[in-house]
């Protein structure tokens, strides 16, 4: 069965969807089977990857029961559209509605390592049915004043999930995204959060640069748009990488790395 991340965060613009596109094209890198689930009704994630907007049936189709998830792959993805946002509407009067998602991603656990899910920018029942759906758990933070405060709400919503429908939830980690290490309160970001959340913290960091923001507008991975840049994601990768135990991945990443041999 695949193992599944729900990358989430307690308010939008943490950089989650980017952290999605590279994270699965860098585990996709190290040789692991790699879906992407696109869980937010803006389908900034299917805009990323370059999936026909008119791509059809969506996570929207899912979710509502018109059609399995297996469907809905599209070059290894499944798409999200405006669609959702009334899926979710409906979802919410539906006895198991928390489950929906879990139930729905069964249906693909044997044709994929890793599966990925891009939460939308709200701790609601969207993110909730991708934390019930998930193994592990990772936090998206931009580096900012406040960015403890949203982690610790994000972590409430971890344990309420654990509590009731997920027990085996695990939390991966905290991701400082966005983040201007030159600056002092990038670094005071960082510091506090390592302060209350110890090494949940992935020691690598995204740098903040305007190229996220072309790359997004182009569908182009920063990998080929800024390579130079595209090493803070692969550096993130190989931390997730061990953190999971997937050692041959962790080393086919370590090699892109400059510097390896
Ligand atoms: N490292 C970065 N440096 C600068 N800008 C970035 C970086 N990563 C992402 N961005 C930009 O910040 C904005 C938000 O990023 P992204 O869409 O990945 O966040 P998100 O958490 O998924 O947002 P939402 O909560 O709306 O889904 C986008 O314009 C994106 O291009
Ligand atoms: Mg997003």
């Amino acid at each position: 069965m695949a193992l599944t991340i729900a990358v989430l965060s307690q308010k939008g613009g943490t950089g989650k969807t980017t952290a999605v596109r590279h994270l699965t094209e860098a585990f996709r890198d190290a040789g692991l089977r790699v879906l992407a689930v696109d869980l937010d009704p803006q389908g900034n994630l299917s805009d990323y990857f370059d999936i026909d907007p008119e791509a059809d049936p969506t996570i929207g189709d899912v979710l509502s029961g018109r059609a399995t998830a297996a469907d809905a792959v599209h070059d290894d993805v499944i798409p999200a559209n405006l669609s959702l946002a009334e899926a979710e509407l409906t979802l919410a009067g539906k006895l198991g509605r928390e489950l929906t998602l879990r139930k729905a991603l069964i249906g693909v656990g044997e044709d994929y390592d890793v599966i990925f899910v891009d939460c939308p920018p709200a701790l609601g029942l969207l993110t909730v049915n991708a934390l019930v759906a998930a193994d592990h758990a990772l936090l998206s933070s931009e580096a900012q004043y406040f960015a403890l405060q949203g982690v610790e709400q994000a972590l409430e919503v971890i344990e309420l999930a654990r509590d009731s429908l997920n027990p085996d939830l695990n939390w991966l980690g905290v991701l400082l995204n966005i983040a201007d290490m030159r600056t002092v309160h990038s670094r005071e970001a960082f510091e506090s959060l390592q302060e209350h959340v110890g090494d949940k913290l992935l020691v690598h960091t995204v740098r903040q640069s305007i190229a996220y923001a072309e790359s997004a507008e182009r569908a182009i991975s920063i990998y080929d748009h800024r390579p130079d840049l595209g090493t803070d994601y692969l550096q993130v990768a190989e931390e997730l990488l061990r953190r999971l135990g997937l050692d041959d991945a962790r080393g086919k990443v370590a090699a892109l790395l400059p510097g390896a041999a």
